[in-house]
C-alpha cells in the first residue's frame, strides 16, 4: 500500500497527453505450448465485515421486505451465481484479527454485540457468523476461505474453529455445531493464519510471525478428507523480505502465502498520492486515469518478484501465491461513512480489472487464487445496493466476460505494439491473455488501456484450429462512465462484431478504453 514517486515535471503537475501514432499491435497466442490450468479461484471474491457489505449487501435477515433466501438477499445471490463465483474469503481483512468465532454461533438474538473497531466503530451484531457464511457459500456454489485470528486469537481458538467446521465425530464441538443446526461438516477449502500481520493483524516482524505460524500450523487439523489448504499471511506490495522470511521458515508447512496490492492513482500527485488523498472514483481526468493504470499494471512485476523469492525455497511451485486482496482504492463517496470504504465503479475500474485478470493468467502456475476487494458495496465492488435496489458495476461485467477462463488451460501470449504515453511515462497500450476453455473453444481477452485512440490488433493463433469468432465488448464514451441506480445499465457488455478471422489470424480494431473477450471455435 505504497504511493509512487514522480518526476519533477509530474510533481509540478505539468502533465500533457502524448497522442498515439496509430501503430498496430501484434498479439501472438502460443496454442502449441499450453501452460497451466487456470485455477477458477483466480476469480475469487472477498467479503469482509466492513460497511454495508455483509449487512445490507448480503444479509438482510429472514424478516426483511427485501426478497431473500433464508436471510440472504436474492438479487445478490443470483448475480453471484450468474458469474460462477468460485470462492469467497471471509470474515476479513483487518476484521479477522479481532473476530472471535464463538460470538457468531447459536441463536442470533443471543449473540454478543461487539464493536467493529477497524471499520467505522459501528456495532457488530454477529448475526452473520460461521453458519451463515457457510450456508451462503453453499447457496452461491462457491468454495470457502476462512481467515483465522492470530492478532487477538490463539492457536486453540483457531484449532477449535476448524474442528467445529470440519469434524464429523461426536466431539463436543461437532455436537455443538449440530445443536446449532448443521449436522454434516462443511467443506473448508482454505484457512489463513492471520491477515496483514505486518499491520492491522498485529504489527509483527516477519521472523516473529513465522515462528507463530509454525506453532499454530501444528495444531490446525481439519478432519480427514477435508481439502483444507493453509495460507500464511503474506507481505504488502513490494515487501519481498516478508515473503523471503516466511518462505524460509515455513515453506514445508503451508500451501500458500498471500500478497496484497491495492492500486491508487498516486502517480503524478506528489503532494498527495497517499492514503489520505487517493482521488475520486468518478471525478478524474486523464492524469488520474494513467496513474491508476501504472499502479494496477505493477501487479505483474510484483508477482514476478515474489514468485522468484518463492522459487528459492519452492522451485516446484507447490506453495501458491494467493493475491487475496487486490483492486482499486479511492476516496470514499462523499456523504458516506469514511470507515465504510464505499466508492463508485467506472469504466476505469473495468479496465484495471481486466488488466489484473490477464496478469494473473500469465502467472497462473504460481497464482492459484486471487480475491478482488471487495464483493458488494466496498472498494472495487462488483455489486452496489441501495435498500431494495441493486446494480452490477463495470467490474462485475468484466468478471462475467471472463468467467469461462475459470479452469481453462492457459496459452502463453506475447504482445508487441504501441504504447499508451502520458507525460513522461508510457505503458503497453494492449493487455492480453488467452486460454482453451473447458468446452474446447479458445478465449482471447484484449484490453486497450488508451482512453483516446483505437488500436488495430492482429492476433496470431499459433497451433490452434479456428472456424469462427464471436465476442463481447465493454466500453463507453467517457472514462468515468458508470452505472447508477437511476441508470443501472449505462455500462454493460454488448456483442462485438469488430473481429475478423482469416485462417488462424484475427484482425481486431480495439476501441479506446475497451475490454473485449473473443471466443474462437
Ligand atoms: O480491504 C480493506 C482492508 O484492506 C482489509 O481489511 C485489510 O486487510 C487491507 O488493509
Amino acid at each position: 500500500m505504497k504511493g509512487l514517486h514522480c518526476s519533477l515535471a509530474l510533481c509540478l503537475g505539468l502533465l500533457t497527453a502524448v497522442p498515439a501514432f496509430g501503430q498496430d499491435a501484434k498479439v501472438t497466442v502460443n496454442g502449441a505450448q499450453p501452460g497451466p490450468v487456470l485455477a477458477p479461484e483466480i476469480q475469487g471474491q472477498f467479503a469482509e465485515h466492513l460497511g454495508r457489505l455483509i449487512y445490507e449487501g448480503i444479509w438482510v435477515g429472514e424478516k426483511s421486505s427485501i426478497p431473500n433466501i433464508r436471510g440472504y438477499r436474492k438479487d445478490v445471490v443470483e448475480a453471484l451465481k450468474a458469474i460462477r463465483v468460485p470462492l469467497i474469503r471471509w470474515p476479513g481483512g483487518c476484521f479477522a484479527d479481532e473476530y472471535h468465532w464463538r460470538d457468531g454461533i447459536g441463536p442470533r438474538a443471543k449473540r454478543p454485540v461487539g464493536v467493529n473497531t477497524n471499520w467505522g466503530g459501528v456495532a457488530e451484531t454477529n448475526e452473520f457468523g460461521t453458519h451463515e457464511f457457510m450456508d451462503f457459500s453453499e447457496l452461491v456454489g462457491a468454495k470457502t476461505y476462512v481467515n483465522g485470528n492470530i492478532g487477538t486469537g490463539s492457536a486453540r481458538e483457531m484449532a477449535d474453529w476448524v474442528e467445529y467446521m470440519t469434524n464429523p465425530s461426536k466431539s463436543t464441538l461437532a455436537q455443538t455445531r449440530r445443536a446449532n443446526g448443521r449436522d454434516k461438516p462443511w467443506t473448508l477449502d482454505w484457512f489463513a493464519i492471520g491477515n496483514e500481520t505486518w499491520g492491522c493483524g498485529g504489527n509483527m516482524r516477519p521472523e516473529f510471525y513465522t515462528d507463530q505460524l509454525r506453532q499454530i500450523r501444528t495444531f490446525i487439523k481439519p478432519a480427514a478428507g477435508q481439502p483444507t489448504k493453509i495460507i500464511a499471511s503474506g507481505g504488502n506490495s513490494d515487501d519481498l523480505k516478508w515473503t523471503d522470511v516466511v518462505m524460509a521458515g515455513s515453506a514445508n508447512m503451508i500451501d500458500a502465502i498471500s500478497l496484497h496490492h491495492y492500486a491508487l492513482p498516486s502517480f503524478g500527485r506528489p503532494t498527495r498520492g497517499t492514503w489520505k488523498d487517493k482521488g475520486s472514483a468518478t471525478e478524474f481526468g486523464e492524469s488520474d486515469w494513467f496513474a491508476l493504470m501504472v499502479t494496477a499494471t505493477q501487479m505483474d512485476d510484483l508477482l514476478t518478484k515474489h514468485s522468484a523469492v518463492m522459487d528459492k525455497y519452492d522451485p516446484k511451485k507447490k506453495v501458491a501465491l494467493v493475491v487475496d486482496e487486490w483492486g482499486n482504492w479511492f476516496d470514499p463517496t462523499p456523504g458516506t461513512n469514511p470507515g465504510f470504504l464505499e466508492q463508485q465503479n467506472t469504466l476505469r475500474d473495468a479496465v484495471t480489472a481486466a488488466i489484473n485478470l490477464n496478469i494473473f493468467h500469465k502467472h497462473g502456475e504460481r497464482v492459484r487464487m486471487a480475491n478482488i476487494a471487495q464483493m458488494v458495496n466496498v472498494l472495487q465492488a462488483l455489486i452496489l445496493t441501495d435498500g431494495p435496489k441493486m446494480l452490477l458495476t463495470p467490474t462485475y461485467h468484466v468478471f462475467d466476460m471472463y468467467k469461462d477462463f475459470q479452469g481453462a488451460t492457459q496459452f502463453p501470449v506475447t504482445v508487441a505494439g504501441p504504447k499508451y504515453s502520458y507525460a513522461e511515462r508510457s505503458l503497453p497500450a494492449i493487455s492480453a491473455s488467452a486460454a482453451r476453455a473447458k468446452d474446447g473453444s479458445v478465449l482471447v481477452a484484449l484490453t486497450n488501456i488508451n482512453p483516446n485512440e483505437a488500436v488495430p490488433v492482429t492476433v496470431s493463433l499459433d497451433g490452434v484450429t479456428a472456424a469462427g469468432v464471436s465476442g463481447r465488448i465493454l466500453t463507453a464514451p467517457a472514462m468515468n462512465a458508470h452505472n447508477s441506480f437511476a441508470q443501472p445499465d449505462a455500462v454493460k457488455p454488448v456483442a462485438f462484431t469488430g473481429a475478423a478471422l482469416n485462417g488462424t489470424t484475427l484482425s481486431v480494431t480495439l476501441p479506446a478504453k475497451s475490454v473485449v473477450v473473443l471466443v474462437v471455435k
